[in-house]
C-alpha cells in the first residue's frame, strides 16, 4: 500500500480544535485550490466556497447548524455551496434557455460537485496537519446561511468545513466490512444482514471506549433513528430554501 492510501485512510473528523492556533490565508487558499481541481460535471464548476472567520458570524452560524460548538472553537469554517448562478450568467450571454432550476437533476449535479469538493478540501487540510469536520447541519437553517452569506440565486449551502489545529483527534472510526460496500459484477443484497450485526458489535464497542462508556448505541440504532426522527430535522427545509434560490423542482 502506497503511502498516499495509507494517509486516506487514517481519516478521522475532529471536534475539538486549538481556537490560540491560527490556520493561515496560504492554507486556505491551497485547499480551496485542490478542491477547485477536482472532477466537476461538464466542467461547469458547480461550487463555490464562503470562508467564514468572523466570531460573531461564526457563532450564529455554530447556532444555525444546532449549536456545533466546534464550529465556534476553529478559526475557520468553510461553507460549499453549490451553484449555478455562472450557469445562469452563462445562459443569459448566450440568449439560450436556463432550465436548470426546474430540473432535481441540478440538485443532484450540485451536490455530487460540493461532495467531490469537500472531499478534496478534506484531504488538502489533513496533508498540512490540521483537522476537519464536515457540517451537514448548515441545512438545518439554510436560510441564515443565505442572509448572513449574501448567497445569491441559484446558490445554495450544502455542507460546510470546519477547519482548525486538532487538541483531540480521536480514533479512527471503524467502518462496515469491505464486502457490504465492495459488489463484484451484480450487487450481493443477501449479505448485508449478517454484516451489519457484526458492524453492529464493533460499533458499539467503538463507541463504548470513545464516550467512556456513556454511549453504547450500535450503527444500525443511529441509522434507523435518524432515518426516522432526526431526518424531520431537515424536512421540507431544504426543499423551501431551493426554492427561495429560484429552484422550482
Ligand atoms: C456530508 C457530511 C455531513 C456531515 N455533517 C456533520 C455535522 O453536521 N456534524 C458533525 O459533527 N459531523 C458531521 N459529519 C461527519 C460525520 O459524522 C463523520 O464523517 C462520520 O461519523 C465518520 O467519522 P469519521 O469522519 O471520523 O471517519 C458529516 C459528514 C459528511 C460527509
Amino acid at each position: 500500500m502506497n503511502e498516499m492510501i495509507q494517509f486516506l485512510k487514517s481519516h478521522r473528523s475532529v471536534r475539538e480544535y486549538d481556537p490560540e492556533k491560527d490556520v493561515s490565508a496560504e492554507q486556505v487558499q491551497a485547499v480551496i485550490e485542490a478542491a477547485m481541481a477536482a472532477p466537476n460535471w461538464i466542467n461547469g464548476q458547480q461550487v463555490s466556497v464562503i470562508e467564514v472567520r468572523d466570531l460573531e458570524k461564526k457563532a450564529a452560524l455554530a447556532e444555525a447548524c444546532g449549536g456545533q460548538k466546534w464550529i465556534e472553537e476553529a478559526p475557520v469554517f468553510l461553507v460549499f455551496c453549490l451553484d449555478f448562478y455562472r450557469a445562469m450568467l452563462a445562459s443569459e450571454m448566450h440568449k439560450t434557455e436556463f432550465r436548470l432550476p426546474e430540473e432535481l437533476e441540478g440538485v443532484i449535479i450540485g451536490s455530487t460537485d460540493v461532495g467531490i469538493a469537500l472531499g478534496t478540501a478534506v484531504v488538502a487540510a489533513e496533508s498540512m496537519g490540521l483537522g476537519t469536520v464536515p457540517i451537514g447541519g448548515v441545512r438545518k437553517k439554510p436560510q441564515t446561511f443565505i442572509d448572513l452569506l449574501q448567497l445569491p440565486e441559484y446558490v445554495y449551502p450544502v455542507c460546510g468545513l470546519v477547519v482548525g489545529h486538532p487538541r483531540n483527534i480521536p480514533d479512527k472510526k471503524p467502518r462496515l466490512p469491505l464486502e457490504a460496500v465492495y459488489h463484484k459484477e451484480i450487487y450481493d443484497s443477501g449479505i448485508q444482514k449478517d454484516l451489519i450485526v457484526q458492524y453492529d458489535e464493533i460499533m458499539t464497542g467503538y463507541m463504548t471506549a470513545r464516550t467512556n462508556g456513556q454511549d453504547s448505541s450500535n450503527w444500525s440504532a443511529k441509522v434507523a433513528n435518524f432515518y426516522d426522527k432526526r431526518i424531520l430535522e431537515y424536512k421540507s427545509i431544504s426543499e423551501s430554501g431551493l426554492k427561495k434560490q429560484g429552484f422550482r423542482i
